[in-house]
């Protein structure tokens, strides 16, 4: 979602802040601009990649002092004037925002009868008039901004850079913001990433708190006047070096990395001697694990699918009622916190509003939520202060696939260790954990020969829609391969619990239609078989994903593609590969932008 990278020191700013924007366009936009102060202020912005943005920079251009932003369109279409940064009047401030100002529509009227005229749709743009006229007053930059907030209901990553003044003032409220301590020159970004090139020296500011950047230094504050308790802290340089190797896009490339992130988020945590799970951040007792009564799982997109397979893990090896839960609808329903149920908040960026504000209403409620999150020192896994991180490293593609396994895998993880603590035996421990032990190599078996993934694209790629179908934990699987197909190559997909699909979906079923079925060697195998024959029956073209060796299955299929078999626990770390190879390859045929497609972001940093 919207990006932000600011520069203050002794170097030319342009192109750093080009750079720190290039390094965000991961997060998907869909507009871009720049400022940097010299005598006075210039700008730039226009619709479109950063590459665009970099054409349309001119020579005038240049000073040590600028902020930079990727806009995704929340309030006011994709236009140049919408894209950030927004200027006041006479132009002697500029800001860059993310975030969602709530009072905008009243602060809108109130500034136009006023008099000042409005040149953009957005909501940020009231940011730039009110901190100007606090500036008219004689205010200081910092006092300015301070006065501006305090009129503004909403949420904000926002950095403002002043004609008369070298200084960057920064503010965070709901939307991430951090900025990075250098020697001689200071630096804020809206993501950690962004700044590792530079520094590892880092501020995580907190909501309400303030930053004045100058080459010199950085001050923080509080909105309210207050002490900000933000700390220096030094991040990981490895989290930054992200980069293609010989892959044509990050998704294929993560899903190649699959095996190996696997090995990094299990290792040193599978007990095999006791047939024992060890999760040390969730610091948890063995009595506190007994004594759990309920277990809820929270998280959007893809971290909710792993949110539903974990869920079955739990009730299956531990026998504690699990529920997964959508973060958007959880805090809005006023839910009922049991403060010795165990919540578990699931996130790969660590910065999903939704998941967030979930975990806020909770802690609020008196509940204890633990974090499993990929981006060390993200908002989650700091507000959750406990948890586990799922090691996937740097997930660059907005659509998401490593971190999907790993999150299965922390999850499986924390079935066996409470199940082991409940009424586990050792031997079902120890042989969910091997299981878990090999599926690295499994996968790695299987992508060295994917099968016949391009006869399924060919199955799917002009198709009206798709419908997927699996039972179990293959239910959750058969989801996560329908949203994937669905955000990379636009193709409309549909998924249900294989049983369900006689209630209604099966309406749509007609001569050649591709159903994809998720159909591993467990318990539900011969029913999910009969649910082949009902869409056959309807002239359904089947793309089945099923375990090797088993011919029987393959047989129904048009198309067959084998997994190496598993465990059930764990089949979905295999089943869900060919459905993330067939998304990518689908778009890739079809010339999409893989790794950032249209209209989504891969943190969403907004409700
Ligand atoms: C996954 O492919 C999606 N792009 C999206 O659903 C994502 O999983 C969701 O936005 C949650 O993100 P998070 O894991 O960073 O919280």
């Amino acid at each position: 979602m919207c990006g932000i990278f600011g520069y203050i020191g002794d170097k030319q700013a342009t192109n750093l802040l080009l750079d720190g924007l290039r390094r965000l366009e991961y997060r998907g936009y869909d507009s871009a601009g720049i400022a940097i102060l010299n005598s006075n202020i210039s700008s730039s912005k226009c619709i479109g990649r950063v590459a665009n943005l970099e054409s349309i920079v001119t020579s005038e251009l240049n000073g040590t002092c600028g902020i930079a932003h990727t806009r995704w369109a929340t309030h006011g279409g994709v236009t140049d004037a919408n894209a950030h940064p927004h200027l006041s009047e006479d132009g002697t401030v500029a800001i860059i925002h993310n975030g969602i100002i709530e009072n905008s529509r009243a602060l809108r009227n109130w500034l136009t009868s006023e008099g000042v005229l409005l040149r953009s749709d957005t909501d940020s743009e009231v940011l730039a008039h009110l901190i100007h006229r606090a500036r008219k007053d004689g205010l200081s930059p910092l006092d300015s901004v301070r006065r501006a907030l305090r009129h503004t209901r909403g949420t904000w990553g926002l950095c403002a850079i002043f004609e008369d003044e070298e200084v960057i003032v920064c503010a965070r409220n709901g939307s991430p913001l951090v900025v990075g301590v250098g020697d001689g020159e200071s630096f804020v970004a809206s993501d950690p990433h962004a700044l590792t090139p530079h520094t590892q020296r880092v501020i995580f500011l907190e909501d309400g708190d303030l930053a004045v950047l100058t080459a010199g230094g950085i001050k923080t504050s509080r909105l309210d006047g207050g002490v900000s308790d933000a700390i220096v802290t030094t991040i990981d340089e490895s989290w930054g070096e992200a980069d293609l190797g010989d892959f044509p896009h990050f998704m294929l490339k993560e899903i190649y990395e699959q095996p190996e992130a696997l090995r990094q988020c299990i290792s040193g945590r599978i007990l095999l001697g006791s047939g024992n799970g060890k999760l040390g951040g969730l610091d948890l007792a063995t009595k506190s694990l007994r004594d759990i009564p309920h277990i809820r799982l929270i998280g959007c997109g893809t971290a909710l699918h792993a949110c539903q397979v974990g869920r079955l893990a739990i009730e299956e090896l531990a026998r504690v009622p699990t529920q997964s839960h959508v973060a958007s609808e959880f805090r809005y329903n006023n839910p009922v916190i049991d403060p010795n149920s165990l919540y578990f908040a699931v996130s790969q960026s660590g910065e999903t509003a939704d998941t967030l504000s979930a975990v806020k209403e909770i802690q609020l409620k008196g509940g204890q939520v633990m974090g499993i999150i990929n981006v060390v020192g993200s908002s989650i896994a700091r507000q959750c202060a406990r948890g586990v991180y799922i090691h996937s490293g740097p997930e660059q593609a907005v659509a998401s696939t490593k971190a999907f396994s790993n999150m299965i895998a922390a999850l499986t993880i924390f079935s066996v260790q409470i199940g082991r603590a409940r009424s586990l035996s050792k031997s079902d421990g120890v042989s969910v954990l091997k299981a878990l032990n090999d599926v690295p190599d499994q996968i790695e078996r299987y992508l060295s020969d994917v099968g016949p993934i391009m006869d399924a694209v060919e199955a799917v790629k002009d198709a009206k829609h798709v419908l997927f179908l699996g039972r179990g934990a293959s239910a959750p699987v058969a989801r996560e391969g329908a949203l994937k197909l669905m955000e990379v190559a636009y193709i409309p997909c549909l998924a249900y619990p294989a049983g369900e699909m006689k209630h209604g979906p099966i309406a749509l079923l007609e001569e050649g239609s591709p159903v994809v079925v998720i159909c591993p060697n467990d318990k539900f195998r011969s029913k999910t078989l009969s649910n082949i024959q009902e869409c056959k029956a309807r002239g359904a073209k089947i793309i089945l994903i099923h375990d090797e060796g088993d011919d029987e299955a393959a047989a129904e299929a048009d198309v067959a593609i084998a997994v190496p078999s598993s465990h059930s626990i764990v089949s979905p770390l295999l089943t869900v590969v060919p459905l993330q190879l067939i998304a990518y390859h689908a778009a890739v045929v079809l010339e999409k932008d893989v790794d950032k497609p249209r209209n989504l972001a891969k943190s969403v940093t907004v409700e």
